[in-house]
């Protein structure tokens, strides 16, 4: 049985929100220290915490994009699965990003892969809802 796109939207959500709640716990283990990982301004910190809060903020896009489908006519058209897969690849790739700047300063232009995705994403969704 094909599982829609959007099913796998509202299981992201839900997973990302716990991820952010886990990261949270892990951040919660050494923030009292004042020096920890270079300071609160420290770059490696900075992308910690990037990181922790995307969690939550990708889950509520990926949540929003499940309930906006579900007001739509037709659940499924190409439009719709490209926003689904973009909202899926930009919570992923996200994360992923900001740990990887964290230890890798140059590594910047990775960030484009969420950015791209995300706005794709977006796009493709205010297509369908203008077409409503
Ligand atoms: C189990 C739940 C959570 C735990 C244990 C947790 C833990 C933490 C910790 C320890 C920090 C500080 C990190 C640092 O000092 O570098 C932090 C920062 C932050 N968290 Fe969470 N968090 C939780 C849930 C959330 C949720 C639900 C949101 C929002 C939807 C959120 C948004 C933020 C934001 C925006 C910051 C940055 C604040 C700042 O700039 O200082 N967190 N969190």
């Amino acid at each position: 049985m094909k599982v829609p796109v959007t099913h796998l939207n509202l299981i992201i959500a839900w997973l990302w929100v716990i991820l952010g709640f886990a990261s949270g716990f892990a951040l919660g283990l050494g923030f009292h220290d004042e020096k920890w990982l270079g300071g609160y301004a420290s770059h490696k910190r900075r992308l910690y915490r990037l990181g922790h809060i995307s969690f939550f903020g990708l889950a509520l896009m990926n949540l929003m994009f499940y309930f906006t489908v579900r007001s739509f006519p037709a659940h499924s058209s190409l439009a719709i699965t490209v926003a689904g897969w973009g909202f899926i690849g930009g919570a992923v790739s996200m994360p992923i990003c900001c740990l990887i700047m964290a230890h890798q300063p140059k590594s910047r232009a990775l960030f484009l892969i969420p950015v791209l995705s995300l706005i794709t994403a977006g796009a493709f969704t205010l297509w369908e809802v203008i077409k409503l």
